[in-house]
């Protein structure tokens, strides 16, 4: 059961975008879709290149949302132990005891995932679809929220250890942040003259149990047969298209009715509309796209196959609703 109406938690989430607005400048498309991600639940994917904004972003939801925040960098020596926690020996006790990584928090930062090799990657992955970890045969919960921010460079300028679409598949939506334009550029200067200082503190705005609450009504809202299955037409159709390897599996029709309804609450309605749809597709979707191999050195990407399937496949046409 939720405690809160749709009305109270589409208000709380603008609350938070706008606070998060305070420190980050000109993102609110992106930072919509994150948010979006979060009220649905998952794991979100930030691909782009270095200094737009993406760790001032995670750690100013973490702010907003009320949630311990913990970051860890991704470099090549990284393990999966650094990020679990382990058993380490009491001397004083004269036994073995936990000691949790930085899993065990509400919003992990899991920055520059490609530059670790992919053992540790599988270890962040794991925990993140199976919400525990299991070390040495014991297991421990990841309460909730628990929630991934990932960041990424673009594979063409660090790619290390690119992620195989099979483990990107795991996280729910994949968003690009994007150069500012000049005026944003200066909004960004501006700011940091006027604040005399690096560090920005913003208001929290939620506990983590009103976020859940949140959640829950995220949960509560409608999605008509004819929505659901326009989802699943979309991602049929990445699956059939030319320039397509591998298409969306099911888990990337069922993302994008997830992410869809975190967004149309977030947009004030607790029932979710095409336009909903057609907003998160490109991040729930593309990233779940193996573009076929000859066409790799070309524009061609996941984005451009859901940008041409959006434009083919017909939506649901809107109905009265009373
Ligand atoms: N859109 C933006 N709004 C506010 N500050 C920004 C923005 N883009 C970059 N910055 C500033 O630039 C610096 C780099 O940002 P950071 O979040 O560390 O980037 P990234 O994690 O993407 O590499 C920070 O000092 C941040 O305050
Ligand atoms: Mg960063």
């Amino acid at each position: 059961m939720t405690t809160i109406d749709s009305v109270t938690a589409s208000r709380r989430a603008r609350e938070v975008l706008d606070e998060v607005e305070t420190a980050v400048v000109g993102k609110r498309d992106a930072l919509t879709l994150v948010l979006a991600g979060i009220l649905a639940g998952g794991h979100v994917l930030l691909e782009d290149f270095p200094g737009l904004g993406k760790t001032l972003a995670a750690r100013s939801f973490a702010q907003t949302l009320g949630l311990e925040f913990r970051r860890a960098q991704f470099t090549p020596d990284l393990l999966p132990a650094d990020l679990t926690g382990s058993f380490i020996y009491d001397q004083s006790k004269g036994e073995f005891e936990f000691r949790p990584g930085p899993l065990f928090t509400g919003l992990l930062l899991a920055d520059e995932i490609n530059r670790t090799p992919p053992k540790t990657q599988a270890a962040l992955l794991e925990a993140m679809q199976e919400r525990q970890v299991t070390i040495e045969g014991r297991t421990f919960e990841l309460e909730p929220p628990f929630h991934v921010l990932a960041t990424a460079n673009p594979i063409e300028y660090e790619g290390t250890y690119p992620l195989p679409e099979a483990q990107l598949d795991r996280f729910l939506l994949r968003v690009g942040f994007g150069y500012p334009d000049a005026d944003e550029e200066w909004e960004v200067l501006r700011r940091r003259l006027e604040r005399r200082q690096e560090e920005q503190t913003l208001r929290q705005v939620t506990t983590p149990e009103e976020l859940r609450d949140i959640q829950a009504a995220v949960e509560a809202v409608t999605v008509d047969p004819d929505i659901g299955r326009y989802c699943v037409a979309l991602a049929g159709a990445t699956r059939s298209h030319q320039h397509t390897l591998v298409g969306s599996s099911p888990r990337g029709g069922l993302a994008l009715m997830l992410v869809a309804r975190g967004y149309a609450v977030i947009a004030g309605r607790d029932f979710v509309v095409p336009e909903d749809v057609k907003a998160v597709a490109v991040p729930a979707l593309a990233h779940r796209i193996t573009i076929r191999p000859e066409l790799w050195m070309t524009e061609i990407s996941g984005r451009t196959v859901v940008e041409t399937v959006l434009n083919q496949v017909p939506a649901p046409t809107a109905r009265e609703r009373v």
